[in-house]
């Protein structure tokens, strides 16, 4: 896979990073996540486009606008990780790699939130580092290129 190319997509709430829970997923905002993206990903040449949407509709046709203009997506989706079945069927449709990210460790907190509905279709997950788990999904994507 050749790597010019990177979709960020948040889904609902993560607008509210910063003030959101602080003491699970920390305080720096939704734009300092994406500008981690943009360094690790610039100093490669690569380029980077986000979005947020608290709307399922919004980040599925983001999926499908994804193919041929992009070569991997990363994201976090929030609650939407727990029982999209559509984020889930756009994402399999997607021909590039998908890293999932979670700032922290769902695994590790309620019931509801131990089952990702996108593992199934993402390459791998990257959960409980807070916001290194952004860089480190940069990494992967190179170094899966
Ligand atoms: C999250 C984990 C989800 O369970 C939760 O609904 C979020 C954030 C994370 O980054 O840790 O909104 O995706």
């Amino acid at each position: 896979m050749s790597l010019s190319s990177i979709l960020v997509l948040h889904g609902p709430n993560l607008n509210l990073l910063g003030t959101r829970e602080p003491e699970i997923y920390g305080s720096a905002t939704l734009s300092d996540h994406v500008n981690t993206v943009k360094a690790e990903a610039s100093s490669h040449g690569i380029a980077v486009a986000d979005l947020q949407s608290a709307s399922e509709s919004e980040l599925v046709s983001a999926i499908h606008q994804a193919k041929g203009t992009h070569d991997a997506i990363i994201i976090n989706a929030g609650a939407l990780t727990h029982y999209s079945w559509s984020l889930h069927d756009a994402l399999r449709s997607f021909p590039g790699k998908v890293i999932e990210v979670h700032l922290s460790n769902p695994g590790a907190r309620e019931d509801f939130r131990h089952v990702s509905v996108l593992a199934p279709v993402v390459d791998g997950s990257i959960s409980g580092f807070g916001g290194m788990g952004y860089a480190l999904a940069v990494q992967a994507l190179l170094r899966l290129s």
